[in-house]
C-alpha cells in the first residue's frame, strides 16, 4: 500500500499526466483527419471544372465550411494555420502553433516525410489542461496553382486574389513544402 501513495500524489499534482496522450491523439486523428483529403479532392475537382480563379471559393468557403462542420460535431476548436497566411483573420497561428510550424519546417528539412509530420501535447491554458494536436499540410500539385510563385500565377486568379486578399503572403510555395497545418484544441 505504501508504494501507491507517491504515485497518487504525483497524479493529483499533474492532472495532465492522468490523460493518455496516445489515446487522445488516435481519437482526434480518426475524427478530424478525414477532412483533409475531402478538401484536397474538392479543390482538384473545382480547379478542373472552373479553372483556378473559379476555384477560389473552395479554399475560401468550402474548406472552412468542412472544418466548421467538424467543429460543431465535436465542440473542439479546429482551424487551418500558416506562418504565411492568405487570410490572416482566420489563419494566424498562436504562439504554440508558431513554434510547432517552425519545428515542422526543421523536421522536413531534416528529411522527415511531411505526410507524417504531426505534434500532440497536453498544455496548460489558464490553469486548465488542453489537448493540442497539429498536422502539417503539404503543398501538393494543385496547391501550387494558387500558392505557387506569384509571377507564375494565372492572371485572372492574381487579380481576384489581390482584390480579396490585399495582404496575401501565401504565394511562393513549391511542391513538397509545408503550406501550414490543421490544428485542434480540446479542453480536457
Ligand atoms: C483555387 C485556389 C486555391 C487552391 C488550388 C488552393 N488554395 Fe489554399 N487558399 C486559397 C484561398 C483563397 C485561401 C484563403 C481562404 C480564406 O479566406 O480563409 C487559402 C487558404 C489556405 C490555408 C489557410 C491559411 C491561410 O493562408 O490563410 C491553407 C492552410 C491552405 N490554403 C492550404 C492549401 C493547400 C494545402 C492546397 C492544396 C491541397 C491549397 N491550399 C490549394 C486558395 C487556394
Amino acid at each position: 500500500m505504501k508504494a501507491l501513495l507517491p504515485a497518487a500524489l504525483l497524479i493529483a499534482a499533474l492532472p495532465a499526466l492522468a490523460h493518455d496522450v496516445g489515446a487522445l491523439t488516435a481519437e482526434t486523428k480518426k475524427t478530424v483527419l478525414p477532412v483533409v483529403p475531402k478538401v484536397v479532392a474538392a479543390m482538384q475537382e473545382a480547379v478542373a471544372d472552373k479553372g483556378v480563379a473559379g476555384a477560389i471559393p473552395v479554399c475560401k468557403e468550402q474548406a472552412p465550411a468542412l472544418i466548421k462542420e467538424k467543429r460543431q460535431e465535436t465542440g473542439w476548436d479546429i482551424r487551418r494555420v500558416s506562418l504565411r497566411t492568405r487570410n490572416a483573420e482566420r489563419g494566424t497561428p498562436d504562439l504554440w502553433e508558431v513554434r510547432q510550424l517552425a519545428d515542422f519546417n526543421i523536421r522536413a528539412a531534416n528529411g522527415e516525410k511531411i505526410d507524417s509530420i504531426e505534434k500532440a501535447e497536453i498544455v496548460s491554458i489558464d490553469g486548465k489542461p488542453v489537448f493540442r494536436y497539429m498536422k502539417a499540410l503539404p503543398v501538393g500539385e494543385v496547391c501550387v496553382k494558387c500558392h505557387g510563385p506569384a509571377e507564375a500565377l494565372d492572371a485572372d486568379l492574381k487579380a481576384r486574389l489581390a482584390e480579396n486578399y490585399p495582404h496575401d503572403q501565401a504565394t511562393g510555395y513549391s511542391k513538397g513544402q509545408i503550406r501550414g497545418a490543421l490544428t485542434v484544441k480540446r479542453p480536457l
